[in-house]
């Protein structure tokens, strides 16, 4: 499906499922599933690799992934994450790496932050590449944020992230991605702003939901170094495969409940 066709879905009041995807036989059975768009997410840091955080993830590893998704997809539209230190240094830096992650079979490349960052967006989307916004909390910035903490918890913070959902809003951005935010704060930049908005620990009234996979399945147990038994996954993750029994209809299961508005629920908002 193309971008201008995923947002027409938000017009007609259709809510977008959204997974991370990271090899070609997730991606064919999501397509087959019904998943509007499928992200790359420098989530592979962690869930494939092992590793803490999304830091050491490389541009090599991004564009590997997200050609082993798009070898798997007729039409799904493919999204990729701009790895920490591939978009920051300057706009050209931004550019040249936007354009490999292109090249490699994405429709649209996703980057983290507001701020200074509204103008690489711009600069990204001018050159041709359309571009996501990824707002709230922001995995590449978990150093600098003390951890996987809710974001825009305090007045001041919830307007710095209106603010910036804004700026990007009007300089063109397809999306704008709210991780971990209160629901009541997504909700109103989702009706402040013309693109739509996805996402995840962000409460129901997003115009689309995303989900890491593993967290889907129920098989994310935290870091390599850790042992499972320590690990709590986020309020905002569900385990769709207990009562759905298949990958399959797990999969089936949350693009249903993302259409029919049951999936995230109170329990799973903030
Ligand atoms: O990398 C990723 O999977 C993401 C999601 C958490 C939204 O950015």
């Amino acid at each position: 499906m193309s971008l201008e066709k995923l947002k027409s879905l938000v017009t007609r009041d259709e809510k977008i499922a959204m997974l991370t995807c990271y090899d070609a036989t997730f991606a064919k059975l999501n397509e087959a599933a019904g998943v509007d768009m499928l992200l790359v997410g420098d989530s592979l840091g962690m869930v494939l690799q092992g590793a803490e955080n999304t830091l050491a993830v490389s541009m090599r590893d991004m564009e590997y992934h997200t050609q082993s998704v798009a070898a798997g997809v007729k039409s799904c539209c493919i999204m990729t994450d701009m790895p920490a230190g591939s978009y920051e240094q300057n706009n050209e830096v931004a550019l040249v790496n936007a354009k490999k992650l292109m090249a490699a079979g994405a429709d649209i490349v996703k980057i983290e932050g507001g701020g200074g960052i509204v103008q690489t967006a711009e600069f990204l989307i001018k050159n041709g590449v359309p571009v996501c916004a990824h707002l709230g909390f922001t995995p590449q910035s978990v150093m600098q944020l003390g951890g996987y903490r809710i974001q825009g918890k305090t007045d001041e913070s919830a307007l710095n992230i209106l603010q910036d959902a804004i700026e990007m809003d009007k300089i063109g951005v397809s999306f704008v991605l709210l991780e971990m935010v209160p629901a009541a704060l997504a909700k109103r930049i989702t009706e402040s702003i013309k693109a739509p908005t996805i996402g995840i620990g962000a409460g129901v009234d997003c115009d689309g939901q995303v989900l890491v996979i593993q967290d889907l399945l129920g098989i994310y147990t935290g870091p390599a170094s850790k042992r499972p038994d320590d690990f709590k996954s986020p309020r905002f993750t569900k385990n769709f495969l207990v009562e759905n029994h298949t990958i399959q209809a797990a999969i089936q299961a949350y693009v249903s409940a993302v259409k029919n508005k049951t999936f995230p629920s109170v329990e799973h908002s903030y």
